[in-house]
């Protein structure tokens, strides 16, 4: 998986503009060429099948996992070897859970487009994504969007896949909390799909039913950058952070069934490339005639998909100007979305660890 994303997105970042924009070879998927990229061409489009498919397990799993605290360190795995040293897990664990998430992205490749390493971006980011600077609330510390009405929020419709896909990892390594791990899982799908390294620490401490946050603080697809600008800016993010991150929509795509908007975003959502921007500032845009929620299509193809929101970022200026540097520079935008990415991840959480400190997995081969 992960050498066949970094091939895809080597691929991606080399070949001229214009001939990586073009109709998928099949009218159902969205794939690159079979020899560029192996993984995805062998992928069936099943857009909703990973909901139910694990959630049978989940009750097992979650009831084997609550015996683990953040003080717990002890795998529960088959043998009481301790874990780290004098209890406290060390890189060398975190990066066990690291191969564990990598290896099950590359194992289990019936789902959507071929990866769950999408959704998994997503439920990172909208665990942490409910930061309030203000009162201090919010963020990754507490992995609350595990309970209802968190997790019942419509922003969330979806994400049960991704949370019930981490749990036969909770189970196996029962000392990381779920927050730790839910981050790392974002890290490690960002890493796995070809994207730059994610530097991550741990150090998240899972809180209960009562730190769940109100519904709202996430942003609407349907809005444009005013609505974009109050969201991000509660979180503490500038207009350039807010342009780097959006830009990983170059991976996955909406449902109709969770959001009500339909598609990717581009050609390859299970590779991580600079591709939404490129297609944002080269392709035309146009309204999508359907009946659904106003969302905008690429005039050459029909097949790709824009929310309002990710349009506002070419109609705005401060935020058009990133945009077309992204556009422009694949190892800008790596480097730029690493960073804030690293942002997103740490939100509220009270680290006794330095920044310095943190560890950088090494990506499978
Ligand atoms: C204005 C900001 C944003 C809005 C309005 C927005 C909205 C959406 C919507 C409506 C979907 C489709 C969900 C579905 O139907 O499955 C989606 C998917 C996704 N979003 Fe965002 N998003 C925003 C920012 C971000 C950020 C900051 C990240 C990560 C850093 C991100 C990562 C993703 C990913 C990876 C998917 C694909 C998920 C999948 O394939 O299942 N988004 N987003």
């Amino acid at each position: 998986m992960a050498s066949a994303a970094r091939t895809a997105s080597r691929f991606l970042r080399s070949t001229p503009a214009t001939s990586s924009f073009r109709p998928a070879a099949r009218s159902t998927r969205f794939a690159l060429p079979t020899q560029a990229f192996r993984a995805s061409a062998r992928r069936g489009y099943a857009s909703e099948s990973g909901e139910a498919k694990s959630s049978s397990n989940a009750f097992l799993w979650s009831g084997l996992a609550a015996a683990a605290g953040a003080g717990a360190y002890f795998y529960l795995n088959g043998s009481d070897a301790s874990v780290g040293v004098k209890g406290v897990p060390t890189q060398a664990d975190y990066q066990k859970v690291y191969d564990e998430i990598a290896r099950r992205l590359a194992d289990d490749t019936d789902y959507d487009d071929g990866s769950y390493g999408p959704v998994l971006v997503r439920l990172a980011w909208h665990a942490s994504g409910t930061y309030d600077k203000e009162t201090g609330t919010g963020g990754s510390n507490g992995a609350t969007m595990r309970f209802a009405p968190e997790s019942d929020h419509g922003a969330n419709a979806g994400l049960k896949t991704a949370r019930d896909f981490l749990e036969p990892v909770k189970a196996k390594f029962p000392w990381i909390s779920h927050s730790d791990l839910w981050t790392l899982a974002g890290a490690c799908a960002i890493q796995e799909l070809g994207g730059p390294t994610v530097p991550w620490r741990p150090g998240r401490q899972d809180k209960d039913v009562a730190a769940c946050t109100p519904d709202g603080r996430l942003p609407d697809g349907a809005k444009g950058q005013g609505h974009v600008r109050d969201i991000f800016y509660r979180m503490g993010f500038n207009d350039q952070e807010i342009v780097a991150l959006i830009g990983a929509h170059a991976l996955g795509r909406a449902h109709a069934d969770r959001s009500g908007f339909d598609g990717p975003w581009d050609f390859s959502p299970t590779v991580f490339t600079n591709e939404f921007f490129r297609l944002l500032v080269e392709e035309k845009w146009q309204q999508k005639k359907w009946n659904g929620p106003v969302q905008f299509t690429d005039k050459s193809t029909q097949t790709l998909m824009m929310l309002p929101s990710d349009i506002a970022l070419i109609k705005d200026k401060g935020f058009k100007k990133h945009v077309d540097r992204y556009a422009k520079d694949s190892d800008v935008f790596f480097k730029e979305f690493s960073d804030v990415f690293v942002k997103l991840l740490e939100l509220g959480v009270p680290f006794t660890s330095k920044a310095e400190d943190r560890f950088v997995f090494k990506t499978s081969e």
